[in-house]
């Protein structure tokens, strides 16, 4: 997918006033400079929901949210960047074509658009093989062997590579494709020897792999023997990236925005059995682990992801690899065990359908069984349960969500024996601060909204004045903010400057963290009484402060659990030591 000019987003901007767009979806009223209306994002009975025309920008007071003309109708209809740009195109009678700009983005897409068509003419080629042509017997037999009908061989286009040097080559040179662009696609091999160019595929079954768009772009490859390797994959080309690509998803799109869950696996015949059983919403990577990409990428048709890998150490590892990946987009991830040795396709053929249900049915949260296994690994010390809670924590930091962030703590917090506020304190993502305990450690705390005002304090100064942006740029945003959205939004804002001319709210359009974005647009939509332009070297001590307190915090919760361990090893010594440091740190605090 290319990207849409800026010129174009810029004009479809200016031609959408916010004010009228939002009015088309909910009754605005007016209000000194701004417009409120009830919040469309949550429930409410009194107007916090404000529209400013001047700075053409949203901000809801009640529950946060915010963001320029673009990111309301992504919200209101569930759409991408792209898509809400193309929506709103439509309503303003611009088209909105991906055009590149310079010559050599026009040769870009000039080239996908041919990569595409080679691919395609490959797909048709090897699937009428394998439906009709004698050179596809040996795969026909195969498939029917594993059980698959027709149905399933047309929904997914599969192919047939028959046992030959060139039948691709010179089926596709005969339709007028180049040589050197059949390389490019990877479909082919230059020949070595005096030889002409050969294809990639010889003697095997063929899964063509779709874009999102449902464009072929790859394919991927089966020995129908024991022959090695197992499968074949195209190599990456301009119109394919692993990374980006998840085998199923065009299929199943659907049926995972229905469900709003998706099935992660492994193997292409995973994906295939899962269909053939009726289970539609599901996806399998392409032989690589997943990314964060993949996980972006699912994000948008799902809200939970249920992994169900192959049950051996390889499938393990994998799961927890999906989970670090999924995780901090904001997924619910759960994992499906299956009998040592099974995969989903061979689960489904010896078992059956109900039988895998009920398999699902008893998916559990993939950080429990991870945690499970970290215990397992490091033994029922306290110093395990330590490391296993600790290597947990690591991943609970990156849940963007507080609610979940807790959850998670109790359960650790119960499964360890380890105090919940000793965790409270290590799991705060240093996003946004857990809900209030009555704990002592908790009641010792700095409250956050104290430490937060002055660096939102700091973030309007910078709004308002070149000094303190050439300030802070001097210090570092690493000095001055310990809260991660305060320091994503002044990087960004003084990466705006760099950018010039270019306003804040016009960039909002590159945001894409909802926290950071309702952040600015609140900063920018908020009428105060200045009380942050009163006094700025205050402002900076303290953002200082409150950067330096983070460290000995977390300092001050390593000193607890260190003289914890010390007396339980009878080190009185060290517990004498640690305890010395505390009572400093403390001090200071
Ligand atoms: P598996 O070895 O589990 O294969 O690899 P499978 O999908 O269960 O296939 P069958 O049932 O034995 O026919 C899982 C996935 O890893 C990738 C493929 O995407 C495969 O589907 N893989 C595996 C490769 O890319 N290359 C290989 O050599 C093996
Ligand atoms: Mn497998």
């Amino acid at each position: 997918m290319s990207r849409i000019n800026e010129e174009t987003v810029r004009e479809i901007r200016e031609r959408n006033d916010i004010v009228e767009v939002i009015s088309s979806y909910m009754p605005l009223r007016r209000s000194g400079a701004n417009y409120q209306g009830l919040c469309p994002f949550h429930q409410e009975k009194s107007p916090s929901f404000n529209v400013n025309a001047p700075r053409q920008i949203f901000h809801c007071f009640g529950c946060g949210v915010g963001g320029n003309v673009f990111n309301f109708v992504m919200r209101m209809e569930g759409l991408t960047f792209p898509e809400a740009v193309k929506r709103l195109g439509e309503k303003a009678g611009i088209t909105v074509e991906e055009t590149p700009v310079t010559p050599a983005d026009r040769q870009r897409r000039d080239q996908r658009e041919r990569l595409y068509r080679i691919n395609e003419a490959a797909c048709a080629f090897y699937h009428r093989l394998l439906l009709e042509d004698a050179a596809g017997a040996a795969g026909r037999r195969y498939l029917r062997q594993r059980g698959y009908e027709a149905e399933i061989v047309r929904s997914f286009r599969l192919g047939f590579a028959p046992d030959q040097w060139e039948a691709l080559v010179g089926h596709l040179a005969s339709q007028g494709f180049a040589k050197e662009e059949l390389r490019t696609a990877g479909l082919v091999r230059e020949g070595s020897g005096g030889r002409g160019d050969r294809d990639l595929f010889h003697n095997r079954l063929l899964f063509p792999i779709l874009d999102p768009e449902g464009r072929v772009v790859a394919f991927g490859g089966r020995v129908l023997d024991d022959g090695t390797p197992k499968y074949l994959n195209s190599p990456e080309t301009p119109v394919y990236h692993k990374g980006r690509t998840l085998y199923g998803l065009y299929q199943g799109r659907d049926a995972i925005r229905h469900a709003r869950a998706v099935l992660v696996v492994e193997g292409y015949f995973d994906l295939l059995a899962l269909h053939r059983a009726g289970i539609a919403n599901a996806v399998a990577a392409c032989g690589t682990a997943l990314t964060a990409d993949h996980a972006r990428l699912l994000k948008r048709y799902a809200e939970q992801a249920i992994l169900v890998f192959d049950a051996d150490k390889a499938g393990r590892q994998a799961t927890f690899r999906a989970m670090d990946a999924l995780l901090p987009e904001g997924m619910a991830v759960s994992a499906v065990g299956l009998a040592a040795g099974e995969d989903p396709d061979s689960f489904l053929t010896g078992q059956g359908t109900a039988a895998f249900q009920v398999r699902l049915a008893a998916a559990r949260p993939a950080l429990e069984v991870f945690l499970d296994e970290q215990l397992q690994i490091h033994g029922d010390r306290v110093e395990g349960r330590a490391r296993a809670a600790e290597e947990v924590l690591t991943r609970i930091r990156r849940l963007p969500s507080d609610l979940e962030r807790n959850l998670y703590l109790k359960q650790i917090a119960a499964r360890t024996g380890l105090d919940e506020a000793l965790l409270q304190g290590k799991g705060r993502g240093g996003a946004a601060p857990l809900p209030e305990q009555r704990t002592p450690v908790q009641a010792r705390r700095v409250e956050p909204e104290a430490e937060t005002r002055p660096q939102t304090f700091l973030l309007r100064l910078m709004l308002a004045n070149d000094r303190a942006r050439g300030q802070v740029r001097e210090e570092g945003t690493a000095v001055l903010f310990s809260s991660p959205e305060h320091r994503e939004v002044a990087d960004y804002l003084l990466a705006a400057e760099d950018a010039e001319g270019r306003l804040p709210e016009v960039l909002l359009d590159d945001l894409h963290d909802d926290k950071v974005q309702a952040l600015l647009s609140g900063l920018l939509l908020a009428e105060d009484q200045a009380e942050w332009a009163a006094d700025p070297e205050r402002i900076f001590a303290d953002c200082r402060k409150a950067v330096a307190a983070v460290g000995q915090r977390q300092r001050l919760r390593e000193l607890q659990e260190l003289v914890g361990a010390a007396e339980q090893s009878g080190d009185f010594e060290a517990v004498g030591r640690y305890q010395l440091e505390l009572v400093q740190i403390k001090k200071k605090l």
